[in-house]
């Protein structure tokens, strides 16, 4: 238990109201964050806006030494770090450790990205005469002030996708952690303290996004919004966001569409892994199956059969399935169940809670009328739908509200990537279950499921806009 403060202007320190924050594991106090006051958050636009200049002015090869030292500290502390993580939001204390270490690769990975962003040149060349004698000189410049707000889900890994690259692309940093997070998220800021920031370069706000959010968006120090969250906040965000440039990651309802020919053993695995990891508070989560007819019965049954196999309980005893989130996520998650089966649904598997702790749930026979073929459940819950054609199940595929991933499962390739192209989604995994990483590849929504590109050399795109020199050269 510790009062944690946050990190401004090179230093560390309190506000005079706080936040408690517990494990919805077993309400266990981990400590408290402070809950900033939009005086002590002008304070640290000041610094950030104050630091910039200097640190824009570093070479990347400068900038990109101090993200390797945070990788390194962040690397030598994941297992506290990962410990800490596992409290806040009741993920297995294996992802934890290795969302921590794969966040200290990230770090790397951006830096070293970072010294190839690369300008151009280009010279005049149309109708105009004296065109031909002008040469633009093409540079990347950072955009400023970055704001960084990231989820619940991952508090270290996508914290560090937005800090990592704004910081090499010569941008400043205010940091946001969701709350229930941001202890990890302000151990992880103690990486970057560490590793020697200049003052300003690097800064934390905590403090509940529904008190202090709409004010940090609409700060006038803060020139980009690089936003991972659901898609009511996102959405409230991009409107206060005015003409600057975000970058918004939201929320999600991937599709497993299941062809007759695909390989069902390996399909069932891979489904229950992606729907059901970390309790399916993945936004990239499986969070729907469309089964062709001819082979729903025998999909189903080796779906059951996997999900039969999941254990749950303790993260802290790696259980696959452990307490989501809050007691309100869990009764959410109670609706969209009970409204399946009040019209229909088939139980495979058993739904059962206790407090925020849900057995994994497998739901047969669910129908275009069912809230839970359209609804995120964030929660251990899979749908599955019967189709009786590629036609209907990228029909409905693409009546969904969000557009993150998809994923095809069949031997045909050439039809497979014919159907990718029909779908109204950012990524499409053939057999194979939908996730962001690797990291480097591009990230994204569409529709509901957000705004530009994510992936490391996406972000630092992203997050630096170009410069166009003009001369003559006659
Ligand atoms: P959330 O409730 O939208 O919160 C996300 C972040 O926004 C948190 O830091 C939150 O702070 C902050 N916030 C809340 N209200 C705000 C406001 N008015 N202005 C500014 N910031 C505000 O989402 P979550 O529950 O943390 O995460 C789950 C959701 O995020 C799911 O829908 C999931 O699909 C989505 N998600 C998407 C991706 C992706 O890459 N596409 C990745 C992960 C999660 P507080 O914590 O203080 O409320
Ligand atoms: O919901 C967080 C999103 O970034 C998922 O990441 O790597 O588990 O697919 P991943």
């Amino acid at each position: 238990m510790k009062d944690y403060q946050n990190y401004v202007n090179g230093q560390w320190v309190s506000s005079a109201k706080t936040l408690t924050i517990y494990s919805p594991i077993n309400d266990e106090k981990l400590g408290t964050v402070p809950a900033m006051s939009q005086e002590e958050v002008d304070v640290a636009m000041a610094a950030a806006r104050k630091a910039l200049p200097a640190w824009r002015a570093l070479s990347a090869y400068e900038r990109a030494q101090y993200l390797h030292k945070a990788a390194d500290i962040l690397e030598e502390r994941k297992d506290q770090i990962g410990e800490i993580l596992a409290k806040e939001v009741s993920k297995d204390i294996k992802a934890s450790i290795s969302e921590v270490d794969r966040s200290a690769h990230l770090i790397r990975y951006a830096a070293e990205e970072g010294l190839r962003v690369y300008g151009s040149s280009l010279e005049g060349g149309t109708y105009e005469p004296a065109a031909k004698s002008k040469i633009s000189l093409i540079r990347r410049e950072p955009v400023g002030v970055v704001l960084a707000i990231a989820p619940y889900n991952y508090p270290v890994n996508l914290s560090a996708s937005k800090i990592a690259p704004a910081l090499i692309g010569g941008n400043v940093v205010m940091f946001k952690p969701p709350t229930q997070g941001s202890i990890s998220g302000l151990l992880l800021a103690q990486a970057f303290a560490e590793a020697g920031l200049p003052a300003g370069v690097f800064n934390t706000i905590t403090g509940r996004g529904s008190e202090i959010g709409d004010y940090i968006i609409e700060h006038p120090e803060v020139n980009f919004i690089n936003f991972t969250g659901s898609t009511p906040i996102g959405q409230k965000v991009g409107k206060l966001a005015g003409i600057r440039p975000i970058m918004l990651e939201l929320g999600g309802k991937d599709a497993a569409v299941v062809l007759e020919d695909a390989d069902l053993d390996h399909t069932a695995k891979e489904i229950v892994s992606g729907a059901f990891s970390y309790s399916g508070q993945r936004c990239t989560a499986i969070k729907r199956v469309l089964v062709m007819d001819a082979v729903a019965d025998q999909l189903a049954a080796k779906l059951q059969a996997e999900v039969e196999k999941l254990t749950v309980g303790d993260p802290f005893e790696n259980k696959d399935i452990t307490p989501v989130i809050d007691e309100s996520s869990a009764l959410f998650i109670e609706g969209l169940v009970q409204d399946a089966q009040k019209k229909g649904a088939v139980e495979l598997t058993p739904y059962k809670r206790e407090k925020n702790l849900i057995w994994p749930t497998l739901l047969d026979h669910v129908t275009t009328d069912m809230e839970i073929a359209w609804e995120e459940p964030f929660g251990p819950v899979l749908p599955i739908i019967r189709v009786s054609s590629l036609d209907e199940a990228l029909t409905i595929c693409n009546q969904s509200e969000y557009g993150l991933q998809s994923s095809i499962f069949t031997s045909n390739y050439p039809l497979a990537f014919d159907f990718a192209s029909k779908l109204e989604v950012g990524t499409v995994h053939i057999n194979s279950k939908t996730q962001r990483g690797p990291d480097n590849f591009p990230f994204l929504g569409v529709k509901g499921s957000g705004a530009g590109v994510q992936g490391i050399k996406y972000s630092i795109e992203a997050m630096t806009k170009v410069k166009s020199v003009v001369f003559d050269i006659q």
